[in-house]
Order: structure tokens, then sequence, then C-alpha cells
């Protein structure tokens, strides 16, 4: 059964360790992540973006498919299925879809707006018992029209989102998707500490969890951070095994075309990258 995310975050807070969220994109990445998570014996969220689950066919399928796979794989750890940065109707498309848990994503909206918005889906995913987070607009990282080092959420801000009842924040402190630039200036730890300060304690979630430096991580988790999102690493880990396989010639080798072996070493892949966070994060045994 999938649950809500608000448990486990609450518990990693106050245990100070944090739960990873990896971003699924097909079977393969879900059952790589899943049969991870039970090893090691850690809860888990599966995150889904909007493209994702089209390119899943769908919210409903995806839905289905982890639900299911949680079943079949005899997976007992705590399993949220997370909607990653949700527009307002993808948070009320994924509530009706099966999904345990929503990002309403409503940093790009007047700040007025974002509160609205946050306020009316807190209600809606908590009358249906999903949880909620939501992302506050953003201030700085900006340098000659170069956005170079991420962005920093306003406390103030966070503070106003924060106690709208949502169960996990996200703010800005320098950290951005994908690769980070040669010229990253790292973590803003000061704005991270005055945004706990702010928020009372909930939950906060860091974005951009690939390749940030495992001394910031650590840091980032002693300064409030429950949850830590990996998306784009599983991805570079799977492309990197696939690649060796085809570069090797294994797949012109007996049947080494037929995708249950072709695909192997990148599920294997994804479930080495997924370990080393989990150890890193402090969630093994945590379930
Ligand atoms: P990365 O792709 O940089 O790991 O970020 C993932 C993420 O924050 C998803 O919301």
């Amino acid at each position: 059964m999938l649950v809500s995310a608000t448990e486990m975050l609450n518990k990693a807070r106050d245990g100070h360790y944090a739960v990873g969220q990896f971003n699924i994109n097909n079977l393969e990445w879900t059952k790589a992540i899943l049969l991870t998570a039970q090893e090691l014996n850690s809860p888990v969220i599966l995150g889904v973006s909007e493209g994702a689950g089209k390119y899943m066919t769908g919210f409903k399928t995806v839905a289905a498919m982890v639900d299911s796979m949680v079943n079949d794989l005899g997976i007992t750890v705590p399993v949220a299925l997370h909607l990653d940065h949700g527009s307002y109707e993808g948070a009320k498309a994924c509530i009706e879809a099966g999904f345990s848990s929503i990002m309403f994503d409503g940093s790009h909206y007047p700040i007025d707006e974002n509160i609205a918005k946050t306020t009316e889906l807190v209600e809606l995913a908590h009358s249906k018992g999903l949880s909620i987070e939501a992302e506050v607009g953003a201030i700085g990282g900006e340098e000659d029209g170069v956005i170079g080092n991420g962005e920093v959420a306003d406390p103030d801000e966070c503070k106003r989102i924060a106690s709208l009842g949502i169960d996990f924040l996200a703010a800005g402190i320098g950290n951005i998707h994908g690769k980070y630039p040669a010229n990253w200036k790292g973590l803003d730890f000061e704005a991270l500490d005055s945004i706990h300060n702010a928020t009372d304690g909930i939950p906060l979630v860091l974005h951009g969890g690939t390749g940030i430096p495992a001394d910031m991580i650590k840091k980032a988790i002693s300064l409030g951070v429950s949850k830590i999102n990996v998306n784009t690493e599983c991805q570079l880990s799977f492309a990197a095994a696939t690649r060796g396989y085809i570069e090797a010639g294994k797949d012109l080798e007996g049947k080494g075309f037929d995708p249950r072996k072709l695909l192997a070493p990148g599920v294997e892949a994804i479930k080495a990258t997924v370990r080393e966070k989990m150890e890193l994060f402090g969630s093994v045994n945590k379930a």
C-alpha cells in the first residue's frame, strides 16, 4: 500500500536523516528503486514529473503500475508516490489518480496567488489523505542576466507558505536541477539556517540532489533538510551502463538484444546510485 510522505518525513526530521525522492521514468526505474529500498530497509518516495507522467501514458497508469508493483514485489517499506513540480491542474489530476503525495509548485506565481492555490490544494490533498509539498518564490542568484548559482528563497515568504498547513517545504538555497556548473558556489547555508528558523520545524526539501558533495548534504540535513530529490544522477548512471553494454558489443552476442538483457546493466546502475544516496542520506534501516 502507498502511504503519504508526512510520517516518514517527520520521522526523518526528528531522527536527523533525509528520505530520498527518486524520480521514475518507466517500469525498470520503478523496480530498481523499490528493490533497493526494500533491500536497505529504507523508506522511499517515488517522484513523477508531469513530463514523466505523460511519457508513461498518464497518471492513472503510473499509479496502477506502482501500486501493483509494490504488491507483486512484496515491498513492505513505506513507499510514497509523489507528483514532482506539479501544476495546479496536475496536482488535482494526481489526487484523483491515486497518488499518495503531491507537490504544488506555485513558485512562478506572485506570492499571493501561490498562497491562494496552495491553500486550496492543501485542503483537497488532506481531505483524501495525501501529503503536500509547496515551493516558495525565489530571489537572487542572478548576475548579469545569468543564473549561475541557483535561487535563494525569502525566509518571510517561506514562513507564510509553511503556515498554510503544507507537510513539507521546498525552498531554494542555491541548488539547481541537473549537473552543477564548475563555478557553482555551493549551497547557501546561511539562507537555509534562516529558512529553518522561520518555518517552525517543518521538514525542508532539497531539490537538485544530483552532484551535491557529501559534506554539503550532511550539513543540509543538520539544518532541517528531511527530503532530498535525485533525478539526473540515476539517468546518468543508467545511460553510462547502457552505453558500456552496447559499446562492448554485448547486444550482438547471442540474445543480447533482448530488452531484459540490454536494460539489465542500466537497472543495476540505478540500484547502485540509489543505494549510495540512501547510505549518504542516512535512511538505511529507518523503514
Ligand atoms: P536532479 O535532477 O538535479 O537530481 O534534481 C531532481 C529534482 O530536484 C526533482 O525535483
